[in-house]
């Protein structure tokens, strides 16, 4: 049995399989309706969450399947202190997989260790976040037809954003990858990633703080919000929310076929303006999650792709 913990458990070419499988059901969504029937996947939710948990739960119901779970922990066992370990022994009885969302850096690892079904990691604190990543490898290909030779910027909270951690992780494992970290000082990326993924691989990266000048070098922009449940005091987070907001003006100095990406929610990082610029890529990503997520699915409960 497999888990999805951290974009690594799975190899490059596991992950192209995966793309590949979620390009063809992009294509061909009917073929798909019941590959999973009878089945059931419980999303475990101890933090907010939009775009992860519906899309799950519209992946498993497009395949066919049911869901079952709760959305906070205030409605779950945990209110009245039952561990993860605990919970995840009796929903193993309850479902055939299960995606987790919780705070603390770890849980989903934790879970899987007393799990009997196979464990998805819906984002761990300011961890990771790898079907994030699975929804943004498939956006790039898509995109730009490859997921090599590209500089990708990632701009905003860097420290804290779980889906800059595990983005980074899976990209430098392709060839010709050049990153531009464009961060204020106190949100750049943590240690660890620094030196166990970056310096690690021997990939060429720079962390900046000026968006405007990186932009005429970006293939990728990846915005993200500042994480404001993860700071310690308010005024940090009031001070730093806002050093980054990209508008028209930011496009213009950006190649023509560069591609905005951000994981969503937007708070104010992105002006609404820019919607409406063909580069702005990040509601089609978020489209894109659907169909990673039903990859996934049918991946680990090994569902045979239907001809
Ligand atoms: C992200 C997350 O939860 O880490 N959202 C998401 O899953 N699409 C990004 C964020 O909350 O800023």
């Amino acid at each position: 049995m497999r888990h999805l913990l951290n974009p690594l458990d799975f190899s490059v070419e596991e992950i192209t399989r995966l793309l590949d499988l979620a390009g063809d059901i992009e294509h061909n969504l009917p073929k798909y309706a019941h590959v999973c029937d009878g089945k059931k996947l419980a999303t475990l939710f101890y933090e907010p969450s939009t775009r992860t948990r519906l899309s799950f739960e519209a992946a498993m119901l497009n395949l066919g399947g049911s869901v079952l779970g709760f959305a906070s922990a205030d409605s779950s066992s945990a209110a009245k202190g039952e561990s993860v370990a605990d919970t995840i022994r009796i929903i193993s009885c309850y479902a055939d997989i299960c995606a987790m969302r919780h705070p603390k850096e770890g849980a989903p690892l934790v879970a899987s260790q007393f799990s009997s079904i196979p464990v998805i990691n819906a984002g761990d604190g300011g961890h990771q976040h790898p079907t994030q990543t699975l929804t943004d490898l498939l956006t790039i290909r898509n995109l730009k037809g490859r997921l090599d030779n590209l500089t990708v910027g990632l701009c905003g909270d860097l420290k804290f954003g779980r889906t800059v951690h595990s983005l980074i992780e899976a990209l430098v494992r392709y060839t010709g990858i050049r990153f531009v970290l464009i961060s204020p000082q106190e949100l750049k990326v943590p240690g660890y990633i620094r030196t166990d993924v970056l310096d690690k691989n021997h990939v060429e990266y720079k962390e900046v703080d000026n968006l405007d000048e990186a932009m005429p070098e970006l293939d990728i922009l990846y915005m993200t919000r500042v994480q404001k449940e993860r700071f310690f005091n308010e005024e940090d987070y009031i001070r730093l929310k806002d050093s980054y907001i990209l508008d028209r003006q930011k496009m213009k100095l950006a190649k023509e076929d560069m591609y905005v990406l951000h994981p969503l929610p937007r708070v104010n990082e992105i002006s609404v303006e820019v919607d409406k610029d063909p580069r702005a890529a990040y509601f089609r990503q978020a489209q894109y999650g659907v169909y990673a997520r039903m990859a996934l699915i049918m991946t680990l409960l090994e569902v045979e792709k239907p001809c």
